[in-house]
């Protein structure tokens, strides 16, 4: 079925025009919106009847979170997730007034506009509480509150011994009209793996904090627990809302499982020069990749300044023509160069880094194995200047 361009990302177009001049962008990261679609029916027909957060932080996991936000609301996203003011703001300034939950926030943060807005704000001290309170107070609005608990990851949310001083103030600024608690909620530390003794406890301590809370009079309508993984494989964690990231970007989240999610970004580069040389020529920095047969190399524009990890020198292949190419010497700033071989390739050839896998180019999850990460951090790597085209045929 053909591909019909529906839009560019807002600001950037793959041909940039300057002075009157197109230029064509030499990279580009293709987001396929339908499969956002499609993996965000999955995921919230999985976990149904509990709603669904579109967790849209750090510009959409790199896929854009206007764009992912949008596409996530159509196909049974109820809430967006994000982690600054500053992306809260952005997408209600986009026209996104669904249901938001903010959980990062510098301490001088004052809230007022955030409330003004009707954003959600996670809530894992007593201090922050006061500040709400005031701010709702100034503001004339109430501000609805989610309450991270800590359950044993040691990140963010009050610590268990904390917990009864942070319902008891909470009890109080919503006695006073200032607070409504809208949920109770925490994070799993390795919701991958259902055998995981850290897993069991953090269940059990998160049933301990509903009932501490239950006890202090809190009983808020929603309680939320389950990132990608757990929507996708604990139905004891998924209560009333999940908060998917991973996996609307599609990304199987628990290893040995398919669950038919599909990835969603695709990007690649041209090549743009490509030379035969004899064995033994030197490569790159270093050198510390000699050739040991006379073959072609191809000179791609995509380096560690677009998110390909200088750590994958040696480890890591592009695709050309499906074909794996694997990139010879250190990877630069702005450029690789592949060993091809004798396919023959021509300059404006697409050199793939990574896509859904169907045409035999790497995946994220091979990228993230290469560079010892996750793929998290492959997605969110791919740099600014590469510009994100959006496709849908919906
Ligand atoms: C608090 C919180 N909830 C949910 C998510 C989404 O998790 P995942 O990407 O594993 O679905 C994240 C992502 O990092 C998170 O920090």
């Amino acid at each position: 079925m053909s591909r019909a361009v529906v839009h560019h990302a807002p600001g950037v177009d793959c041909n940039v025009s300057i002075g009157g001049r197109t230029v064509t962008a030499m990279a580009e990261a293709v987001v396929d919106l339908d499969a956002i679609a499609h993996n965000c029916g999955l995921l919230a027909a999985t976990a149904g009847p509990a709603g669904m957060m579109a967790v849209v932080k750090a510009d959409g996991f790199g896929h854009g979170a206007t764009e992912v936000a949008r596409t996530a609301l159509r196909h049974g996203a109820t809430w967006l997730g994000v982690t600054s003011v500053a992306e809260a703001l952005a997408l209600r300034a986009e026209g996104l007034t669904a249901p938001m939950l903010l959980w990062l926030y510098p301490p001088t943060e004052t809230f007022e506009e955030v409330l003004t807005a009707g954003i959600d704000v996670s809530v894992g001290a007593v201090e922050a509480l006061e500040v709400l309170a005031d701010a709702a107070d100034r503001t004339g609005t109430v501000a609805n509150v989610h309450l991270k608990l800590d359950t044993g990851m040691s990140r963010g949310g009050a610590p268990a011994e904390e917990w009864a001083q942070l319902f008891t103030w909470a009890r109080k600024f919503e006695s006073a009209g200032l607070l409504r608690v809208r949920a109770l909620w925490s994070h799993l530390a390795n919701a991958e793996n259902p055998q995981a003794s850290g897993l069991l406890a953090q269940l059990r301590e998160f049933d301990e904090a509903r009932q501490a809370a239950a006890a202090a009079g809190i009983d808020p309508p929603i309680v939320h627990l389950a990132n990608s993984a757990a929507a996708l494989h604990l139905p004891q964690a998924r209560f009333d809302l999940l908060r998917a990231g991973i996996g609307l970007y599609g990304i199987e989240p628990v290893p040995g499982r398919r669950f038919g999610l599909r990835p969603a970004m695709t990007v690649r580069a041209q090549v743009l020069l490509t030379k035969r040389v004899p064995a033994g020529t030197g490569v790159s920095y270093g050198p510390d990749f000699v050739t040991d047969r006379e073959t072609t190399l191809a000179l791609v524009p995509l380096g560690f300044a677009d998110g390909v990890p200088r750590h994958t020198s040696g480890r890591a292949s592009f695709s050309i023509r499906g074909v794996r190419c694997p990139i010879a010497g250190r990877v630069s700033m702005d450029q690789v160069v592949l060993d091809v071989g004798d396919l023959p390739v021509r300059a404006g050839e697409w050199a793939v880094m990574f896509g859904p896998g169907d045409a035999g180019e790497p995946t994220v999850a091979e990228w993230a194995r290469w560079a010892d990460t996750n793929p998290h951090e492959i997605l969110t790597g791919i740099g600014h200047r590469v510009p994100r085209r959006y496709e849908s045929i919906r």
